[in-house]
Protein backbone atom coordinates (compact mmCIF):
# COMPACT_ATOMS: atom_id res chain seq x y z
CA UNK A 1 0.00 0.00 0.00
CA UNK A 2 1.14 3.63 -0.94
CA UNK A 3 1.41 5.69 2.14
CA UNK A 4 0.48 9.24 0.32
CA UNK A 5 0.73 13.14 1.37
CA UNK A 6 -1.81 15.66 -0.38
CA UNK A 7 -1.60 19.37 -1.14
CA UNK A 8 -4.57 21.00 -1.69
CA UNK A 9 -7.90 20.63 -0.15
CA UNK A 10 -10.64 21.85 -2.65
CA UNK A 11 -13.09 19.01 -4.82
CA UNK A 12 -9.99 17.58 -7.30
CA UNK A 13 -8.61 16.06 -4.01
CA UNK A 14 -11.65 14.67 -3.19
CA UNK A 15 -11.98 13.09 -6.12
CA UNK A 16 -8.61 12.24 -6.62
CA UNK A 17 -8.80 10.07 -3.19
CA UNK A 18 -12.25 8.95 -4.21
CA UNK A 19 -9.88 7.42 -7.22
CA UNK A 20 -7.40 6.31 -4.63
CA UNK A 21 -9.57 4.24 -2.46
CA UNK A 22 -10.93 2.15 -5.95
CA UNK A 23 -7.38 1.42 -6.95
CA UNK A 24 -7.11 -0.32 -3.66
CA UNK A 25 -3.19 0.66 -4.12
CA UNK A 26 -3.25 3.94 -2.11
CA UNK A 27 -3.66 5.22 1.90
CA UNK A 28 -3.91 8.66 2.70
CA UNK A 29 -2.07 9.69 5.77
CA UNK A 30 -1.00 13.39 5.85
CA UNK A 31 -2.66 16.39 4.59
CA UNK A 32 -1.10 19.82 4.53
CA UNK A 33 -3.32 22.53 4.47
CA UNK A 34 -2.95 26.53 5.53
CA UNK A 35 -5.43 26.03 7.89
CA UNK A 36 -5.13 22.96 10.35
CA UNK A 37 -9.03 22.56 11.03
CA UNK A 38 -9.48 22.29 7.07
CA UNK A 39 -6.08 19.61 6.86
CA UNK A 40 -8.11 17.20 9.95
CA UNK A 41 -11.40 18.09 8.78
CA UNK A 42 -11.07 17.40 5.05
CA UNK A 43 -7.89 14.33 6.27
CA UNK A 44 -10.31 12.40 8.64
CA UNK A 45 -12.70 11.18 5.53
CA UNK A 46 -10.19 9.64 3.95
CA UNK A 47 -8.44 7.84 7.37
CA UNK A 48 -5.93 10.31 7.44
CA UNK A 49 -3.66 10.02 10.57
CA UNK A 50 -1.20 13.31 10.18
CA UNK A 51 -2.08 17.20 9.93
CA UNK A 52 0.35 19.91 9.11
CA UNK A 53 -0.18 23.64 8.34
CA UNK A 54 3.76 23.89 7.72
CA UNK A 55 4.99 22.90 4.21
CA UNK A 56 8.63 22.07 5.61
CA UNK A 57 6.83 19.72 8.65
CA UNK A 58 4.67 18.15 6.59
CA UNK A 59 7.82 16.77 4.38
CA UNK A 60 10.12 16.50 7.35
CA UNK A 61 7.72 14.51 9.43
CA UNK A 62 4.72 13.34 7.25
CA UNK A 63 4.99 9.36 6.81
CA UNK A 64 4.03 8.90 3.19
CA UNK A 65 5.96 8.08 0.03
CA UNK A 66 4.01 9.40 -2.72
CA UNK A 67 2.39 13.07 -2.92
CA UNK A 68 -0.11 14.65 -4.97
CA UNK A 69 0.21 18.43 -5.17
CA UNK A 70 -3.22 19.99 -5.98
CA UNK A 71 -2.56 23.48 -5.57
CA UNK A 72 -3.09 26.75 -7.90
CA UNK A 73 -0.54 26.25 -10.45
CA UNK A 74 2.44 28.50 -9.37
CA UNK A 75 3.08 26.83 -6.73
CA UNK A 76 3.32 23.42 -8.20
CA UNK A 77 7.24 24.36 -8.46
CA UNK A 78 8.35 25.28 -5.33
CA UNK A 79 6.09 22.73 -3.69
CA UNK A 80 7.51 19.74 -5.90
CA UNK A 81 11.07 20.85 -4.88
CA UNK A 82 10.35 20.20 -1.53
CA UNK A 83 9.21 17.22 -2.30
CA UNK A 84 11.80 16.02 -4.48
CA UNK A 85 14.07 17.21 -1.80
CA UNK A 86 12.62 14.90 0.88
CA UNK A 87 13.14 11.78 -1.92
CA UNK A 88 9.56 11.23 -2.27
CA UNK A 89 7.57 10.43 -5.12
CA UNK A 90 5.11 13.14 -6.90
CA UNK A 91 1.58 13.33 -8.95
CA UNK A 92 1.68 16.88 -9.86
CA UNK A 93 -1.51 17.82 -10.97
CA UNK A 94 -2.08 19.60 -14.37
CA UNK A 95 -0.63 21.70 -15.55
CA UNK A 96 2.73 20.34 -13.82
CA UNK A 97 4.83 23.58 -14.01
CA UNK A 98 4.73 27.29 -15.36
CA UNK A 99 7.29 27.62 -17.67
CA UNK A 100 10.21 25.32 -19.66
CA UNK A 101 13.21 27.13 -16.58
CA UNK A 102 11.07 25.73 -13.56
CA UNK A 103 10.79 22.20 -15.92
CA UNK A 104 14.45 22.42 -16.11
CA UNK A 105 15.28 23.33 -12.46
CA UNK A 106 12.74 20.68 -11.52
CA UNK A 107 15.01 17.97 -14.18
CA UNK A 108 18.37 19.07 -12.61
CA UNK A 109 16.65 18.15 -8.93
CA UNK A 110 15.57 15.09 -10.09
CA UNK A 111 18.75 13.39 -11.13
CA UNK A 112 20.06 14.65 -7.98
CA UNK A 113 17.36 12.85 -6.35
CA UNK A 114 17.31 9.48 -8.19
CA UNK A 115 14.45 8.27 -5.07
CA UNK A 116 11.85 10.79 -6.18
CA UNK A 117 9.86 10.50 -9.33
CA UNK A 118 7.13 13.15 -10.55
CA UNK A 119 4.23 12.48 -13.21
CA UNK A 120 1.94 14.94 -14.15
CA UNK A 121 -1.84 14.27 -13.92
CA UNK A 122 -2.35 14.33 -17.79
CA UNK A 123 -5.03 11.94 -16.70
CA UNK A 124 -7.22 11.48 -20.34
CA UNK A 125 -3.61 9.86 -21.76
CA UNK A 126 -4.11 7.02 -19.45
CA UNK A 127 -7.41 5.94 -20.05
CA UNK A 128 -7.98 2.89 -22.38
CA UNK A 129 -10.30 5.18 -24.70
CA UNK A 130 -7.25 7.21 -25.42
CA UNK A 131 -5.27 4.41 -25.92
CA UNK A 132 -7.43 2.68 -28.39
CA UNK A 133 -8.00 6.34 -30.21
CA UNK A 134 -4.01 6.55 -30.69
CA UNK A 135 -4.31 2.68 -31.71
CA UNK A 136 -6.77 3.43 -34.94
CA UNK A 137 -4.62 6.34 -35.54
CA UNK A 138 -2.01 4.15 -36.29
CA UNK A 139 -4.12 2.25 -38.84
CA UNK A 140 -4.95 5.46 -40.74
CA UNK A 141 -3.11 5.61 -43.91
CA UNK A 142 -2.67 9.57 -43.73
CA UNK A 143 -3.19 12.11 -41.05
CA UNK A 144 -4.51 15.64 -43.01
CA UNK A 145 -5.21 17.26 -39.41
CA UNK A 146 -7.15 17.72 -36.66
CA UNK A 147 -9.25 19.57 -33.73
CA UNK A 148 -9.57 18.96 -30.31
CA UNK A 149 -12.22 20.85 -28.13
CA UNK A 150 -12.55 21.75 -24.33
CA UNK A 151 -15.02 24.35 -23.19
CA UNK A 152 -16.86 24.30 -19.59
CA UNK A 153 -17.97 27.49 -18.27
CA UNK A 154 -16.66 27.81 -15.03
CA UNK A 155 -18.97 28.91 -12.43
CA UNK A 156 -16.05 30.63 -10.86
CA UNK A 157 -16.26 33.13 -14.15
CA UNK A 158 -18.91 34.48 -12.04
CA UNK A 159 -17.00 35.46 -9.57
CA UNK A 160 -14.77 37.16 -11.98
CA UNK A 161 -18.08 39.09 -13.45
CA UNK A 162 -18.98 40.10 -10.07
CA UNK A 163 -15.49 41.66 -9.28
CA UNK A 164 -15.21 38.81 -6.03
CA UNK A 165 -12.30 39.86 -4.06
CA UNK A 166 -10.07 37.96 -3.88
CA UNK A 167 -10.66 36.70 -7.63
CA UNK A 168 -10.68 33.08 -8.11
CA UNK A 169 -7.05 31.99 -8.51
CA UNK A 170 -7.73 30.33 -11.59
CA UNK A 171 -8.44 33.78 -13.54
CA UNK A 172 -4.96 35.35 -12.08
CA UNK A 173 -1.88 35.28 -13.75
CA UNK A 174 -0.73 35.77 -10.10
CA UNK A 175 -1.48 31.62 -9.89
CA UNK A 176 -1.07 31.26 -13.65
CA UNK A 177 -4.39 30.68 -14.59
CA UNK A 178 -6.29 31.23 -18.00
CA UNK A 179 -8.06 29.08 -20.44
CA UNK A 180 -4.89 27.69 -21.85
CA UNK A 181 -3.30 26.98 -18.44
CA UNK A 182 -6.63 24.68 -17.24
CA UNK A 183 -7.92 23.31 -20.50
CA UNK A 184 -5.98 23.98 -23.62
CA UNK A 185 -3.36 22.05 -21.60
CA UNK A 186 -5.80 19.05 -21.99
CA UNK A 187 -5.57 19.47 -26.08
CA UNK A 188 -1.69 20.12 -26.26
CA UNK A 189 -1.53 16.91 -24.23
CA UNK A 190 -3.96 15.30 -27.01
CA UNK A 191 -1.74 16.54 -30.04
CA UNK A 192 1.92 16.35 -28.57
CA UNK A 193 0.74 12.62 -27.68
CA UNK A 194 -0.74 11.43 -30.76
CA UNK A 195 1.50 13.74 -33.41
CA UNK A 196 4.37 14.81 -31.27
CA UNK A 197 6.35 18.50 -31.01
CA UNK A 198 5.39 20.78 -33.82
CA UNK A 199 7.54 22.92 -35.79
CA UNK A 200 5.28 25.89 -34.74
CA UNK A 201 2.66 27.16 -32.93
CA UNK A 202 0.56 30.75 -32.54
CA UNK A 203 -1.72 31.59 -29.98
CA UNK A 204 -5.07 33.59 -30.30
CA UNK A 205 -6.45 34.14 -27.18
CA UNK A 206 -9.87 35.99 -26.33
CA UNK A 207 -8.65 38.41 -23.01
CA UNK A 208 -10.91 38.77 -19.91
CA UNK A 209 -10.80 41.57 -17.37
CA UNK A 210 -8.30 39.76 -15.27
CA UNK A 211 -6.05 40.04 -18.31
CA UNK A 212 -5.71 36.20 -18.45
CA UNK A 213 -7.62 34.24 -21.49
CA UNK A 214 -11.17 33.03 -20.61
CA UNK A 215 -10.89 31.48 -23.91
CA UNK A 216 -8.63 31.14 -27.04
CA UNK A 217 -7.25 28.91 -30.45
CA UNK A 218 -4.33 27.83 -30.48
CA UNK A 219 -2.98 26.38 -34.06
CA UNK A 220 -0.34 24.06 -33.90
CA UNK A 221 1.72 23.36 -37.33
CA UNK A 222 3.22 20.39 -38.11
CA UNK A 223 5.50 19.33 -41.21
CA UNK A 224 2.20 18.47 -43.55
CA UNK A 225 -0.96 19.11 -41.69
CA UNK A 226 -2.36 21.60 -39.15
CA UNK A 227 -3.96 21.15 -35.33
CA UNK A 228 -6.67 23.14 -34.08
CA UNK A 229 -7.09 23.55 -30.30
CA UNK A 230 -10.18 25.13 -29.07
CA UNK A 231 -10.70 25.75 -25.05
CA UNK A 232 -12.66 28.23 -22.99
CA UNK A 233 -13.71 28.38 -19.52
CA UNK A 234 -16.04 31.24 -20.27
CA UNK A 235 -18.75 29.66 -22.63
CA UNK A 236 -19.95 25.95 -23.62
CA UNK A 237 -19.31 23.78 -26.71
CA UNK A 238 -21.59 20.74 -28.25
CA UNK A 239 -18.97 19.84 -30.54
CA UNK A 240 -16.24 16.65 -30.31
CA UNK A 241 -12.66 16.32 -31.19
CA UNK A 242 -11.72 14.66 -34.75
CA UNK A 243 -8.58 13.73 -36.56
CA UNK A 244 -8.38 13.95 -40.59
CA UNK A 245 -7.70 11.34 -42.68
CA UNK A 246 -8.24 10.91 -46.41
CA UNK A 247 -11.81 9.99 -46.33
CA UNK A 248 -11.33 8.54 -42.65
CA UNK A 249 -12.18 10.46 -39.70
CA UNK A 250 -11.40 9.35 -35.98
CA UNK A 251 -13.51 11.23 -33.82
CA UNK A 252 -13.96 11.88 -29.90
CA UNK A 253 -16.89 13.23 -27.99
CA UNK A 254 -14.28 15.46 -25.99
CA UNK A 255 -10.99 16.31 -26.18
CA UNK A 256 -10.74 14.78 -22.19
CA UNK A 257 -13.15 13.85 -20.68
CA UNK A 258 -13.68 10.79 -23.46
CA UNK A 259 -17.02 8.63 -23.12
CA UNK A 260 -16.93 7.64 -26.67
CA UNK A 261 -14.64 7.26 -30.27
CA UNK A 262 -15.79 6.52 -33.58
CA UNK A 263 -13.77 5.24 -36.30
CA UNK A 264 -15.52 6.46 -39.44
CA UNK A 265 -14.29 4.33 -42.48
CA UNK A 266 -13.54 5.39 -45.95
CA UNK A 267 -17.15 4.06 -46.86
CA UNK A 268 -18.30 6.30 -44.04
CA UNK A 269 -18.96 3.47 -41.38
CA UNK A 270 -18.99 3.86 -38.07
CA UNK A 271 -17.02 1.34 -35.76
CA UNK A 272 -17.63 2.68 -32.23
CA UNK A 273 -13.93 1.59 -30.71
CA UNK A 274 -14.61 -0.32 -27.58
CA UNK A 275 -12.47 0.42 -23.83
CA UNK A 276 -13.78 0.59 -20.28
CA UNK A 277 -14.78 3.95 -19.25
CA UNK A 278 -14.35 4.17 -15.62
CA UNK A 279 -16.90 7.08 -13.91
CA UNK A 280 -13.73 8.47 -11.47
CA UNK A 281 -11.33 10.54 -14.87
CA UNK A 282 -8.56 10.01 -12.15
CA UNK A 283 -8.81 6.10 -11.56
CA UNK A 284 -6.24 5.11 -14.82
CA UNK A 285 -3.89 7.53 -13.78
CA UNK A 286 -3.62 6.32 -10.46
CA UNK A 287 -3.68 2.72 -11.62
CA UNK A 288 -0.51 3.32 -13.91
CA UNK A 289 1.20 5.41 -11.46
CA UNK A 290 1.13 2.80 -8.81
CA UNK A 291 2.59 0.87 -11.01
CA UNK A 292 5.65 2.82 -11.42
CA UNK A 293 5.99 3.60 -7.28
CA UNK A 294 5.35 0.02 -6.16
CA UNK A 295 8.12 -1.24 -9.04
CA UNK A 296 10.97 0.91 -8.83
CA UNK A 297 13.56 -1.49 -10.67
CA UNK A 298 11.49 -2.53 -12.93
CA UNK A 299 12.41 -1.87 -16.56
CA UNK A 300 9.26 -1.25 -18.13
CA UNK A 301 8.23 0.86 -16.00
CA UNK A 302 10.94 2.85 -15.98
CA UNK A 303 10.52 3.22 -19.77
CA UNK A 304 6.88 4.35 -19.07
CA UNK A 305 8.32 7.21 -16.69
CA UNK A 306 10.84 8.52 -19.26
CA UNK A 307 8.00 8.65 -21.77
CA UNK A 308 6.01 10.41 -19.68
CA UNK A 309 8.88 12.74 -18.15
CA UNK A 310 9.65 13.77 -21.81
CA UNK A 311 5.71 14.21 -22.68
CA UNK A 312 5.51 16.31 -20.01
CA UNK A 313 8.37 18.34 -20.48
CA UNK A 314 7.48 18.92 -24.33
CA UNK A 315 3.59 20.21 -23.34
CA UNK A 316 5.18 22.58 -21.01
CA UNK A 317 7.66 23.75 -24.16
CA UNK A 318 4.11 23.77 -26.56
CA UNK A 319 2.64 25.64 -23.80
CA UNK A 320 4.92 28.66 -23.03
CA UNK A 321 6.07 28.83 -27.33
CA UNK A 322 1.82 29.84 -27.23
CA UNK A 323 1.79 32.07 -24.67
CA UNK A 324 4.94 33.73 -25.81
CA UNK A 325 3.10 33.53 -29.23
CA UNK A 326 0.52 35.39 -27.38
CA UNK A 327 2.77 37.86 -24.92
CA UNK A 328 0.72 36.05 -22.03
CA UNK A 329 3.03 36.68 -19.59
CA UNK A 330 2.87 35.33 -15.48
CA UNK A 331 4.75 36.63 -12.67
CA UNK A 332 5.99 33.18 -12.41
CA UNK A 333 8.04 34.14 -16.04
CA UNK A 334 10.00 36.71 -14.44
CA UNK A 335 12.32 35.11 -11.78
CA UNK A 336 14.22 33.81 -14.85
N1 LIG B 1 -7.18 16.70 -13.24
C1 LIG B 1 -8.29 17.39 -13.15
O1 LIG B 1 -9.35 16.96 -13.59
C2 LIG B 1 -8.27 18.73 -12.46
C3 LIG B 1 -9.47 19.37 -12.15
C4 LIG B 1 -9.41 20.56 -11.44
C5 LIG B 1 -8.18 21.12 -11.10
N2 LIG B 1 -7.04 20.48 -11.45
C6 LIG B 1 -5.73 21.06 -11.10
O2 LIG B 1 -5.60 21.00 -9.69
C7 LIG B 1 -4.91 22.14 -9.21
C8 LIG B 1 -5.77 22.85 -8.17
O3 LIG B 1 -6.88 23.40 -8.80
P1 LIG B 1 -8.06 24.05 -7.94
O4 LIG B 1 -9.03 24.60 -8.86
O5 LIG B 1 -8.48 23.09 -6.90
O6 LIG B 1 -7.23 25.26 -7.27
P2 LIG B 1 -7.65 26.21 -6.05
O7 LIG B 1 -9.04 25.94 -5.63
O8 LIG B 1 -7.30 27.60 -6.44
O9 LIG B 1 -6.64 25.77 -4.91
C9 LIG B 1 -6.45 24.41 -4.55
C10 LIG B 1 -6.00 24.30 -3.11
O10 LIG B 1 -4.82 25.05 -2.90
C11 LIG B 1 -4.89 25.76 -1.67
N3 LIG B 1 -4.85 27.20 -1.98
C12 LIG B 1 -5.84 27.97 -2.48
N4 LIG B 1 -5.44 29.25 -2.58
C13 LIG B 1 -4.19 29.29 -2.13
C14 LIG B 1 -3.25 30.33 -1.97
N5 LIG B 1 -3.56 31.60 -2.26
N6 LIG B 1 -2.04 30.02 -1.45
C15 LIG B 1 -1.73 28.76 -1.10
N7 LIG B 1 -2.59 27.72 -1.23
C16 LIG B 1 -3.79 27.98 -1.74
C17 LIG B 1 -6.23 25.40 -1.02
O11 LIG B 1 -5.98 24.38 -0.05
P3 LIG B 1 -5.93 24.75 1.51
O12 LIG B 1 -7.00 25.78 1.75
O13 LIG B 1 -6.22 23.46 2.16
O14 LIG B 1 -4.55 25.27 1.79
C18 LIG B 1 -7.05 24.85 -2.15
O15 LIG B 1 -7.90 23.82 -1.77
C19 LIG B 1 -4.59 23.00 -10.44
O16 LIG B 1 -3.29 22.75 -10.86
C20 LIG B 1 -5.59 22.52 -11.47
O17 LIG B 1 -5.14 22.67 -12.80
C21 LIG B 1 -7.07 19.30 -12.10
Amino acid sequence: MLKLGIIGTNFITDRMLKAAQETGQYQLTSVYSRHLSRARDFGQQYGATEFYDSLEDFFDQGDFSVVYIASPNSLHYPQARLAIENDKDIIVEKPAFVNPHEYHEIVKLLKDHPRARLVEGARQIHTPLFVAAAKQLKKMKQVQGASFTMMQYSSRYDQVLNNADPLPNIFTKEFAGGALQDLGVYCVYDAVTLFGMPDSSVYYPTLIKTGVDGKGTAILQYHDFTVVLNFSKTTNTYIGSEIHGQRDTLWLDNAADFHQATYFDEEKKAHELSADVHRNPLYDELIDFAKLFNNPNDAVEETKYQRWLKLSQEVNQVMYDLRQSADLVFPADENY
